[in-house]
């Protein structure tokens, strides 16, 4: 399973990058914001920022929601770099817009998947990615593991090349789920993927190898 960070923290990007694991990067109009990121040049020189970081690929959403729109704001993006992936919605106007995007050779991920058969449409589409949102289907107290699970069983019967990427991440334990249930990607914040490292073993059992070491040696 490749990992992708989920921000568009620039200091982040280059924590993960710096930790030798990471395979991308995913961004939405909320984590651009949240940078304080707006209007159109400075978007696109934070993207280019990100890719000159990072080889992997690079989530970049549309924000416009008809077909025209969806096309020109991709093609746009997709010049900056040769790594940005075209983040398009589920929506009927972001259907057609990915099947366009699949024959002109630009790499999309569909985002904002929630269901099963919203992730047949997109790989029928031939969306690169499609991102089911984990978290916020647990927020609403349905199952976002078994959703991952049972888009990976349908995409292996059906021999989809779409790979899943499974995001809205909220914490370590997604993580290992995510890869138990077969994601070909997650997309996590940092936090989750530092909080991998931890566990009370390790620290006890070093403290103690250290400990020993110095005894014997002093
Ligand atoms: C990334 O592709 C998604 O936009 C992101 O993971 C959504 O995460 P959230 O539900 O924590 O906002």
């Amino acid at each position: 399973m490749r990992f992708f960070i989920d921000t568009a923290s620039i200091e982040q990007i280059k924590e993960a990058h710096d930790l030798g694991i990471l395979d991308g990067v995913t961004t939405n109009p909320s984590l651009m914001a949240k940078e304080g990121i707006s209007g159109q040049a400075n978007i696109k020189n934070h993207y280019a920022k990100i890719c000159e970081i990072v080889e992997g690929d690079v989530s970049a959403e549309v924000i416009s929601t008809d077909f025209e729109g969806i096309i020109a704001e991709g093609q746009v993006l997709a010049d900056i770099a040769p790594n940005i992936v075209v983040k398009v919605p589920m929506i009927k106007e972001g259907v057609k817009a990915i099947k366009w995007f699949a024959d002109h050779g630009i790499k999309t991920n569909c985002t904002l998947v929630f269901s099963a058969g919203q992730a047949i449409l997109a790989a029928k589409a031939g969306a690169s990615y499609i991102s089911p949102f984990l978290g916020r289907i647990d927020d609403t107290n349905w199952d976002g593991v078994q959703l991952i699970h049972q888009i990976a069983e349908i995409y292996a019967i059906q021999g989809y090349d779409t790979e899943i990427l499974a995001a809205s991440i909220r914490n370590s334990r997604h993580i290992v789920q995510a890869a138990q249930s077969g994601a070909d990607i997650v997309t996590c914040p940092l936090k989750a993927i530092v909080g991998l490292l931890n566990h009370p073993l390790t620290d006890i059992g070093l403290a103690r190898f250290l400990t020993d070491h110095k005894n014997s040696n002093s």
